[in-house]
């Protein structure tokens, strides 16, 4: 026996999770993520303290750890991460170590991709897309062609980085060093950065609530403004997700899907950004009129998809 446990290392926040067998989450830990330049011994000891306060003292049968980054084939390594520290670190092996118990590791997105394959929004579908959006946005194609599903790997372990397509040639720059990234537009990120740039320049309640300093603006106070009727923060909304849209044409052009799975913290606000995904997925979708477009779906288990799909890492 012993608890499954699924910790979800994002660019903004680690959330760790005592998941149940039938996928539900029994409790939770949050930390804040140390700043990208902080030493990956104190990324990996926060880590850790998550789920030590979740697992509290109890048997660990396993924890699976989603990171938001780019995890090797042998699902041992964090080879690279725009928004954490992990450069080729040995991410599975020493977390390990410190919790003293079995450690499973992968991308986010596959994490909770493999989730809503399993329990939610994308089950029983043959080629599923799913996007994450948050801090960045994460990406995942699970395909399943009758022999159960299986997330698409690639040669490095490396497929379905989406976020880092580029969609602006020497367009805004990117945490992963490139430029004019899909996630500079369509993000969590992307929507702060709307809202700052109209701070003291348009009426908007976020003002206020940042004290005139833009760069006190979160993500959250963007959803509460826009949720309150703040035209600037359902304007931010509205362009992040035409820019969501524009992307997911992209990959249903090249995959035709059968369904599109959006999740990650910021589609906790559901149609406020998927309206606008999909009107811009209809509008840019080569050859619309003479096709079925994808259903876009807001993921069924929720911002904790990432958690849940780790989590289960310690099945197979
Ligand atoms: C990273 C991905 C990650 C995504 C969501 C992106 O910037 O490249 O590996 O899945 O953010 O966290
Ligand atoms: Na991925
Ligand atoms: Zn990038």
């Amino acid at each position: 026996a012993g608890l499954r446990v699924g910790v979800d290392v994002g660019g903004t926040k680690i959330l760790a999770g005592v998941v149940e067998p039938d996928g539900a989450i029994a409790a939770v830990a949050v930390r804040r993520t140390p700043p990208r330049d902080s030493s990956v011994v104190l990324l990996e000891s926060t880590v850790a303290e998550a789920v030590e306060e979740v697992v509290d003292g109890r048997e660990v049968a396993s924890v699976g750890v989603a990171a938001a980054g780019f995890v090797d084939a042998a699902g041992e390594r964090v080879m690279f991460a725009p928004h954490l520290p992990w450069r080729g670190e040995a991410v599975r092996r020493r977390l390990a170590a410190l919790l003293g118990a079995p450690v499973h590791l992968d991308n986010d997105a596959n994490a909770a991709a493999w989730a809503e394959h399993r329990h939610g929004a994308a089950r029983g579908s043959g080629c599923a897309i799913a996007v994450t959006v948050g801090t960045g946005i994460g990406g995942a194609v699970v395909l399943d062609a009758g022999a159960g599903p299986r997330v698409l790997r690639g040669r490095n372990g490396m497929a379905g980085e989406f976020g880092h397509a580029q969609v602006v040639p020497d367009g805004v720059a990117c945490e992963c060093g490139g430029r004019g990234c899909w996630e500079q537009y369509a993000s969590g990120n992307a929507l702060v950065a709307f809202a700052r740039a109209r701070i003291g320049r348009e009426p908007t309640v976020l003002d206020d609530w940042c004290g005139g300093v833009a760069d006190r603006l979160t993500g959250p106070m963007v959803t509460d403004a826009a949720a309150a009727g703040d035209l600037v923060a359902v304007q931010a909304f509205t362009h992040v997700g035409g820019w969501l849209g524009v992307g997911l044409a992209n990959l249903v052009a090249g995959l035709d899907p059968d369904v599109v799975v959006v999740g990650g913290g910021v589609s906790a606000v559901g149609d406020r950004l998927l309206d606008p995904a999909r009107a811009a997925l209809a509008r840019s979708l080569v050859g619309a009129p003479h096709r079925e477009l994808p259903p876009v779906r807001a993921a069924l288990l929720g911002p904790e998809a990432a958690i849940i799909g780790a989590a289960a890492l310690g099945e197979v």
